[in-house]
């Protein structure tokens, strides 16, 4: 145990949150947890995003856990897993100022301490869109986020609504295997002009971010011809992204899809009701996602 004060002691004059690198500090430490807990697992390079999710935690529970990992299993061969910002230091301060009880810091011997035979299979739905973007992407995602609610055991997890398919699949995965935990989704934090809030916008030059804007446009178009219905709502998001392609540096779109927000299969033509709008895109090196959820069609 690093330092701190008795978790459970919640509230942000607690004092510092309590640092365990190892699974038998981690088991000590959540002993020692009274009452409801909830838990933000997160990669780490902490921002607003992050940080709205652990107030939404402090708001539903006695006491709050935090993880920060860089999973080596969710990155592909070619993704920024070297290059994926790392910022304990800093980390550790946000989560003390935020009245974090517990932080859980695992190294990747800690979490993996042999090369791990058996693994989450995310199905189908984690083939499609983003997995299919970022094959074995959720095979990944959700190999750590068992094994880390195994570890933690909150009575509540908390995800960004920003990784909307990841959030779909972590439900579905803890409906699926029986998993003892509520699951709940935290609304994107956007900067004043539109841009989702993420830990790899820091890659992005003042130009490149300029060109990554069009995602959260694109999504604001759609939004507003919800009226008009599923042709509407796309024809309207890909007029901004069209436009974005040919921008300097362009967009390389990964994928625009308007889905059914619990399976993340396109919606039909006829379609109305609840939707998200996905897409995502590269601008340079960087992989870049955001969503909307709609509601299609006329008043019901
Ligand atoms: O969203 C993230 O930061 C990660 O995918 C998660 C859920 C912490 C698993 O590594």
């Amino acid at each position: 145990m690093s330092s701190g004060e008795s978790p459970g002691a919640a509230g942000p004059a607690a004092g510092r949150p309590v640092v365990a690198r190892t699974r038998a500090e981690l088991a000590d430490a959540r002993a020692r947890i009274e009452g409801r807990l909830a838990f933000v697992p997160t990669m780490g390079a902490l921002h607003e995003g992050h940080l709205s999710l652990v107030r939404q935690a402090r708001r539903s529970a006695d006491a709050v856990a935090v993880s920060i990992f860089v999973n080596p299993l969710q990155f592909g061969p070619d993704e920024d897993f070297d290059r994926y910002p790392r910022t304990f230091d800093a980390d550790l301060e946000a989560c003390a100022a935020e009245g974090v009880d517990l932080v859980f810091a695992p190294d990747r011997a800690v979490m993996y301490p042999t090369e791990p035979q058996v693994t989450v299979d995310s199905g189908p739905m984690g083939k499609i869109v983003e997995g299919a973007a970022r094959p074995g992407h959720f095979d990944g995602m959700l190999t750590v986020v068992l094994k880390l609610l195994n570890l933690v055991r909150p009575d509540v997890a908390i995800f960004g609504e920003k990784d909307a398919q990841q959030l779909a699949m972590i439900r579905r995965m803890v409906a699926d295997l029986n998993v003892p935990v509520e699951i709940v989704g935290g609304a994107t934090v956007r900067e004043p002009d539109g841009l989702a809030l993420s830990s790899r916008n820091r890659y992005l030059s003042a130009e490149e971010r300029r060109t990554a804007l069009a995602l959260s446009r694109a999504l604001r178009a759609g939004a507003d011809a919800a009226a008009g219905g599923p042709a509407a709502v796309l024809g309207a998001a890909e007029s901004v992204l069209d436009k974005a392609a040919t921008a300097e540096p362009p967009l390389v779109l990964d994928y625009l899809v308007l889905v059914d927000p619990a399976t993340f299969t396109p919606v039909t033509d006829s379609h109305t009701g609840p939707a998200i709008l996905a897409v995502a895109g590269r601008v340079g090196a960087t992989h870049l996602i955001d969503n909307v959820s709609l509601q299609l069609g006329k008043e019901r």
